[in-house]
């Protein structure tokens, strides 16, 4: 297994541009906001005309598409059992945002093993020529089949939330990234905390318990607060940073963005600052 990731990472970063970036977003307990995450920072990006292919990688609970209220004719079931294309099962939110749909009960129907992992990552290569940032949606916890797309993407964002397993079950997952899989840039994302003070202790705890057993530290990429928004948003299928660009997770996206990017799509806390930027140009 080590071996084909391997592959694929050199293969991804021989065959891609040179800004060509493949993020995984990860978790060690599920119901952390991976996929709004991902379908949220994968909408920002494509607005700023960033190419963006969001692969639904989480075998178990696959639910990218219903996130976006998007049908997927086929799925990666389709490529391991009946040949297709990644090409063919792609479906687009819009030009620039596509998503790799996993289908639900592929771990029913496909024993998930290297030579099927092996036909993914050759179709996967095939797409990421024409892609900007390819984003990851894994599943949660420590499996093979989470933990062979972490082994093959560049970059890795462990989300974890306030609730002491989900710190616990980070902890885990960034000890076996780093352990047995020696990867270095993994970053640590905190949703659902009350105030910001509340992430900000929930991020040094869990940087602590790493620099205390793992000898190494990880950055904080940022936090998202609850928000209320993002439930309702959830429920009507639509991508909350398109229908409310002001909202706290919004926000909050486009702050994740600009730490990992770097990017400047203008971030505004409050009315004032927009309008002191309306004026001065900001
Ligand atoms: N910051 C947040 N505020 C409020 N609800 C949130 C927040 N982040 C995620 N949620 C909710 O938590 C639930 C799980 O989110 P989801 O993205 O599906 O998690 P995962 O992909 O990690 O399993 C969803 O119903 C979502 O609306
Ligand atoms: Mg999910």
């Amino acid at each position: 297994m080590v071996d084909q990731a391997d592959k694929l990472r050199k293969m991804v970063a021989k065959k891609s541009k040179k800004n060509y970036r493949a993020i995984a977003v990860t978790s060690g307990k599920g119901g952390v906001g991976k996929t709004n995450i991902v379908v949220n920072v994968a909408y920002l990006l494509s607005s700023i005309g960033k190419k963006v292919v969001v692969f639904d990688a989480d075998l178990g609970l696959a639910n990218v598409d219903i996130l976006l209220g998007l049908k997927s004719k086929y799925s990666l079931i389709d490529i391991i059992k009946n040949g297709k294309k990644m090409k063919e099962i792609m479906i687009d939110y819009d030009k620039s945002f596509k998503i790799i749909p996993a289908g639900s009960g592929i771990e029913e129907i496909a024993n998930i093993n290297e030579p099927v992992f092996s036909k993914i990552q050759n179709e996967l290569n095939d797409v990421i020529k024409d892609t900007d940032v390819l984003l990851i949606d894994t599943g949660a916890g420590i499996s093979n089949k989470v933990t062979y797309f972490l082994k093959s993407s560049d970059e890795i964002i462990v989300v974890a939330t306030p609730e002491p397993t989900s710190i616990a079950d980070a902890y885990a997952m960034i000890k076996i990234m780093v352990t047995n899989y020696k990867k270095e840039n993994i970053k640590i994302f905190i949703n659902m905390a009350k105030n910001e003070a509340e992430a900000e202790t929930i991020y040094k705890n869990l940087n602590k318990i790493c620099r205390q057993f793992l000898k190494k530290e990880f950055k904080n990429i940022g936090y998202a607060l609850i928000d209320k928004n993002l439930p309702a948003s959830v429920k009507q299928q639509k991508v909350l940073s398109k229908i409310n660009k002001n909202s706290n997770f919004t926000v909050a996206m486009k702050k994740l963005i600009n730490n990992l990017f770097k990017e400047n799509i203008k971030v505004y806390d409050n009315p004032i600052a927009k309008f002191f930027a309306s004026i001065f140009g900001g």
